[in-house]
């Protein structure tokens, strides 16, 4: 007899698809298979059984780059995330300058502890990279399971040059944890942008020619370099363009380490949408921007061949009132507006009747790229897929139920969602948690608190090969040990 059983259902894992009952015990999956008992029932018949999703990367409690509170904190981003099919997040503590790494983890320790309803890790945001930083406080995060490091080379308090960012990929390497990097020239942008401030052209649509394409191949392929030198993980995030992606796919094909993300707003919004009437553009301002429908056309492209291990959402919300995207006025310019959009609760839907619905992906890539691949490469060992063993983190999906965005389904601190309007087939109807019901037919059953910290591990890098650059390596560069 098991605390719950899941009857009925189809389930779909990033490998397969089979007819089976899930039962469950202790909050793990205990047994697959036919004709299970348990003391609690969830019919399934119909529905797909699918591992809850896994949002890496999402901005939650958090300044921003620029200074702004995000307006979702870890009860409301977490019932979000729930809400939208997901089981467990990973947002971002963000070190800035002057502040210690192990102060930053404290701090976001008592912002998420007692308020979520999911489980959630933090990925590092590394801004000041002390000497300290590097030999005593990364090396401390890693042990208290924050694998995953990201850095800038853009926004002015948070870049790092690249002398900082090897020296981050190498203790990062060291310890096998993962660098993350938000890839743009800060100088192409901070050079247009003022140029076209000058020029009178301030309203958000300029957001987008303030960030070329070229500034993000540049500092992707800058960044891919600097890894390789060192022989480094490394993982791009939101990749906005193909020349982006086509530099991740080749470094991956050449055996180099090198990981990409893609998020929900690149594949269905355009720059079009920051043209909308008045400061309504604001709404869509993030960073890199939105771009046109060729480069959605060609980034599916990369989805569907692999480039891309992880699809996120990039939720950094920011209300359209003084709270967020108007705080510096009505009449801000576009360099003054915070950038980020919402859509924690809309990555898997959007992505579910998009991509498997209209027959991009197949469901198998949809529930790797909602939960399998985030869990392998970023260390969450119990989670991501549905084996006996694993956490019982669980969503369960009506492939046919239609909906209308709106924003009142985000269940989110926000007062817009980008997402708005669109139709969409295929909604997750109960998501489950360590076996305990988060969301069932469209209630919260949570409490905040439920959700807990996880420790995560190391990325497994088997199969990638990579490759020292022959400067670095004893063999070729006359015996001198000068990295690891
Ligand atoms: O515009 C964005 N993406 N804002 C959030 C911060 C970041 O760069 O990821
Ligand atoms: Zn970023
Ligand atoms: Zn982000």
């Amino acid at each position: 007899m098991f605390d719950l059983v899941i009857k009925g259902g189809q389930i779909v894992t990033a490998t397969d698809t089979y007819d089976a009952d899930i039962g469950i015990s202790d909050g793990q999956i205990a047994a697959l298979g036919r004709g299970l008992d348990g003391q609690d029932t969830i019919d399934a018949t119909g529905k797909l059984v699918m591992p809850g999703g896994i949002e890496a990367h999402c901005h939650i409690a958090q300044e921003s780059a620029t200074g702004g509170m995000t307006s979702d904190d870890y009860r409301s981003g977490s019932i979000s995330a729930a809400f939208g099919g997901n089981s467990c997040f990973v947002p971002f503590a963000a070190q800035h300058r002057g502040m210690g790494v192990t102060e930053t983890l404290d701090l976001y320790d008592s912002r998420a502890q007692g308020s979520s309803v999911i489980d959630y890790g933090y990925h590092l945001i590394v801004a000041d990279p002390t000497e300290k930083v590097l030999t005593e406080e990364l090396p401390a995060a890693f042990a208290r399971g924050v694998t995953s490091f990201k850095v800038f080379m853009t926004y002015d308090l948070m870049r790092v040059d690249d002398r900082q960012f090897l020296d981050i990929l190498t203790v990062a390497k060291t310890h096998g944890a993962l660098t993350m990097v938000h890839a743009e020239n800060s100088g192409m942008i901070s050079w247009i942008s003022d140029r076209l401030v000058a020029a009178g052209h301030t309203s958000p649509r300029y957001h987008a020619p303030s960030h070329p394409a070229l500034a993000e191949s540049e500092a992707v392929n800058r960044a891919i370099s600097l890894a390789k030198l060192v022989d480094a993980a490394l993982l791009i995030v939101h990749v906005s363009t193909p020349e982006g992606a086509a530099l991740i796919s080749d470094a991956r094909l050449a055996g180099a380490k090198i990981f990409g993300e893609t998020c929900t707003q690149y594949l269905f919004l355009t720059r079009d949408d920051l043209d909308r009437p008045g400061m309504d553009g604001a709404k869509f301002m993030c960073s890199p921007p939105l771009r046109d429908v060729p480069t959605q056309e060609a980034l599916w492209r990369h989805l569907q061949a692999g480039t891309f291990s992880v699809f996120s959402s990039d939720h950094a919300p920011y209300r359209f009132d003084e709270s967020g995207k108007l705080a510096n006025g009505p009449d801000a310019t576009f360099k003054q507006i915070a950038n980020g959009m919402p859509g924690i609760g809309m990555r898997l839907p959007m992505l579910f009747s998009e991509g498997v619905g209209k027959g991009r992906i197949t469901l198998q890539q949809f529930v790797a790229l909602s939960a399998t691949n985030a869990a392998r490469l970023y260390g969450l060992e119990k989670k991501g897929s549905i084996a006996i063993g694993m956490d019982a983190d669980i969503a369960i999906w009506d492939p046919n139920e239609t909906r209308t965005v709106t924003v009142e389904d985000q269940h989110d601190n926000m007062n817009y969602t980008p997402f708005e309007g669109w139709q969409v087939t295929g909604w997750p109807v109960t998501v489950l948690s360590r076996g305990h019901r988060v969301i069932d037919a469209g209630k919260l059953l949570a409490q905040p608190g439920h959700g807990q910290y996880v420790a995560r591990a190391k990325t497994d890098l088997t199969g990638y090969p990579g490759h020292r650059a022959v400067e670095l390596d004893p063999k070729t560069n006359f015996g001198a040990e000068i990295a690891p």
